[in-house]
């Protein structure tokens, strides 16, 4: 820990020199000595990892100290401080009302669905989570049991994430727009002892009622969790309760005590957080609490340059891996005031909310979606609603999720007049992998197309199908050297094997990201594309895997490949070419109308799946897999290769035949 400590200055100077470069000054870039103290931190992170993370661990509090902080024994070597023990609701509430942040706005609620707004203070946040704690030991949860939840974008979210962690229940929080059967997935395979559920979301223009997806879920799963606890929404109507089974919040908190916080060990499971990517089996990330405590509070100056006290607001959905990260654990665990937005970027009510809500709450710094920032300039190509409000304090836009293309980031630049810093992401590193670290003094104006360097600790390297360096400027696959830093997964839920098949088969040695993209010779990364099958939509990671096992249960269909159709909002769309059953003789298009319907109830909306085509045949490799690059690249009217191992090359010229006709 001595070691840890002298680091400590160099750590807490690079915090400070963030500050002042996050200035208004557009594209401010602090020259070469800046540039060093990211170099400098970057080495050592590799170098001497545990020294730079003690350093950084030493900035969160401890119930009992770590006896070393890595342990390179497994076969990944990412155990982060070992024996360690820590609550990381204690972090992110307790400890800045006992440091007298009490006060302070923890958490903006703005919910322009609702009309309403509310300021929630660390001392309100503190005396809420605590009770609700209490609600969750009283009913039977401890250490270690799953608490599924399945809510909206409100704060009440947030506090049931935070009790979980006081208690040292894993939480698994569900998005909204997933349907009964990926809800029903989930519940089977995490086993939750409670569910929490609210009873409506706000969509323009419909209330989710998440009670029916609910039941509708829990008619299909074997596993029936043993209490639902409700949260009604204010003015929305009612639910009627299960006998025996449900709880109301309201009732149930006016009876609770406050309960204080457990010490977890530092590899305990913090939440699981399901994501796409593999077809079939759900693949739950599962996050570690130590290593994710000491990284999130560390990112949150390292890369973002923020202080303590000022107001951060990540314009995503808790039901991400930015809504975990950003929403709620960083901004709390350093001491921020989080912004907790339920709207859209436009139609709520228009254009204009984001500027809204960043001059309204004095946001320092702010994190987006491309897709958000297209959908404003589509609505308002001039940014004429924005010009109405002044962004006083805003310092930085951060953007991610999905590339972002050049064009949207220069316009973003124009209208918010602040840098706009592309940084690269995954739901399993739960932060940053590459990023400008402006709290290091890298660059606010980095060049065009490129998402950051790598981030300290995540040693970055582009390899070939051979598992030899690429070139720079060589396309090839991007991983990362292990160890990853603190703060990235532990492995799958319950599925070890299946971790290490999937992240650390291929490439010995290394995590593999399952990203394509090339470095330039200044170590900026620049990330093409998905060599798995994940189509991004709207910045939402959906598995084509996924679609395609549902549109064959619709019987019409024999065979089928989804790939992702380039698209002018959401950066992708899924596009289905299908092969129908010859004996089919219904119209084409009653086929699609039954598909949708098909994926819209068994994936849920946010797949936003509208299109197919429909063709003889799909071109197969002799493994039988589909080949998702020369299909996506032909589906884009882009340049493709036909490889070697293809079955039948014909197919191909049939697509786009029947492309061109469309
Ligand atoms: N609960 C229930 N349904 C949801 C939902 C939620 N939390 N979020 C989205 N959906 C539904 C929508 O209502 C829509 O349903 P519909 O087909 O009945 O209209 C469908 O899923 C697709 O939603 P969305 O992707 O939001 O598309 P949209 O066309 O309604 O809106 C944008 C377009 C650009 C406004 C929207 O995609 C957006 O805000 N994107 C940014 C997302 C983002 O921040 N991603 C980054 C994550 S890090
Ligand atoms: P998720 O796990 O949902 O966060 O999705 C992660 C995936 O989104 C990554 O593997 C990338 O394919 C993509 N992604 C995220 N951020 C970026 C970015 N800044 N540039 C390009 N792709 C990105």
């Amino acid at each position: 820990m001595r070691a840890a400590g002298q680091l400590r200055g160099l750590l807490g100077s690079a915090a400070r020199a963030g500050w002042g470069c996050a200035g208004r000054r557009r594209g401010c870039s602090r020259g070469a000595a800046e540039g060093r103290q990211y170099e400098r931190v970057f080495r050592a992170s590799v170098g001497e990892p545990a020294r730079v993370w003690g350093a950084a661990a030493e900035r969160i509090e401890w119930f009992k100290p770590w006896a070393r902080v890595l342990d390179a024994g497994g076969p990944r070597g990412a155990s982060w401080f070992v024996d360690g023990e820590l609550n990381i609701c204690y972090n992110a509430v307790d400890r800045h009302v006992e440091n007298g942040r009490g006060n302070q706005i923890a958490i903006m609620y703005d919910s322009p669905v609702t009309n309403i707004k509310e300021a929630i203070t660390f001392k309100e946040v503190l005396e809420q989570v605590s009770k609700l704690a209490n609600v969750m030991v009283k009913h039977g949860v401890m250490k270690g049991d799953r608490v599924v939840i399945y809510m909206p974008m409100i704060p009440e979210t947030m506090l049931t994430m935070l009790a979980c962690a006081r208690i040292g229940a894993i939480h698994s929080l569900i998005f909204g727009g997933f349907a009964s059967k990926e809800l029903s997935t989930r519940i089977d395979h995490a086993k939750p002892k409670l569910i929490v559920a609210a009873t409506f979301g706000i969509e323009p223009g419909r209330k989710v009622e998440y009670i029916p997806l609910l039941e509708g879920a829990l008619a299909m799963t074997q596993h029936k969790p043993e209490k639902v606890l409700i949260y009604h929404r204010p003015n929305l109507g009612t639910v009627p309760l299960v006998p025996g089974r449900d709880l109301d919040w309201d009732e149930e908190l006016a009876k609770a005590q406050p309960h204080d916080c457990v010490a977890v060990r530092s590899d305990d499971p913090l939440y699981i957080l399901y994501t796409s990517g593999t077809t079939g089996l759900p693949k739950g990330v599962v996050r570690p609490t130590g290593g994710y405590a000491v990284m999130l509070n560390w990112t949150m100056s390292a890369i973002y340059g923020l202080k303590p006290g000022e107001v951060w607001w990540a314009a995503s959905d808790l039901g991400w891996v930015v809504g975990h990260s950003y929403i709620c654990y960083g901004p709390l665990l350093h001491g921020n005031t989080t912004v907790l937005y339920e709207g859209k970027p436009v139609g709520t009510p228009d254009a204009g909310a984001y500027f809204r809500v960043l001059a309204e709450h004095e946001v320092a710094a702010f994190f987006t979606s491309p897709t958000a920032i297209r959908a404003i300039r589509q609505q308002d190509p001039e940014a004429a609603l924005g010009k109405q409000y002044s962004l006083t304090r805003l310092r930085t836009l951060f953007v991610a999720g999905e590339h972002c293309d050049v064009e949207t980031l220069e316009w973003s630049k124009k209208v918010f007049k602040v840098p706009v810093l592309d940084h690269w992401w995954q739901t399993e590193t739960g932060s940053a992998i590459t990023a400008s670290c402006i709290g290091l003094g890298n660059s606010t104006s980095p060049p065009p197309g490129q998402a950051g360097k790598p981030v300290p600790g995540y040693n970055v390297m582009i390899l070939d199908n051979n598992k030899q360096t690429a070139k720079t400027k060589t396309l090839g696959n991007i991983v990362v050297k292990l160890p990853l830093p603190p703060g990235a997964f532990s492995g799958l839920w319950e599925n070890q094997e299946m971790t290490e098949k999937i992240y650390f088969q291929k490439f010995p040695g290394y995590y593999d990201t399952m990203d394509a993209g090339y470095m330039d010779e200044e170590g900026y990364l620049y990330v093409l594309s998905r060599v798995d099958d994940v189509i991004n939509i709207a910045g939402h990671r959906i598995s084509a895997g996924a679609i395609e096992e549902i549109i064959l249960s619709h019987g019409a269909v024999t065979d089928c490949a989804v790939v992702g159709l380039e698209d002018a909002l959401k950066g992708h769309v899924p596009l289905a070419l299908c092969v129908l059953r010859n004996d089919v003789k219904m119209e084409e298009e009653k086929v699609l109308e039954g598909i949708v319907k098909c994926v819209r109830q068994n994936l849920g909306p946010v797949a936003a799946f509208q299109k197919a085509v429909f063709v003889k045949q799909i071109p197969k490799t002799r493994s039988g897999k589909i080949p998702r690059s020369a299909l996506s690249a032909l589906v884009n009217g882009n340049p493709y290769q036909i490889t070697p191992t293809i079955e039948d090359p014909h197919a191909f010229k049939h697509i786009e035949e029947v492309l061109k006709n469309k």
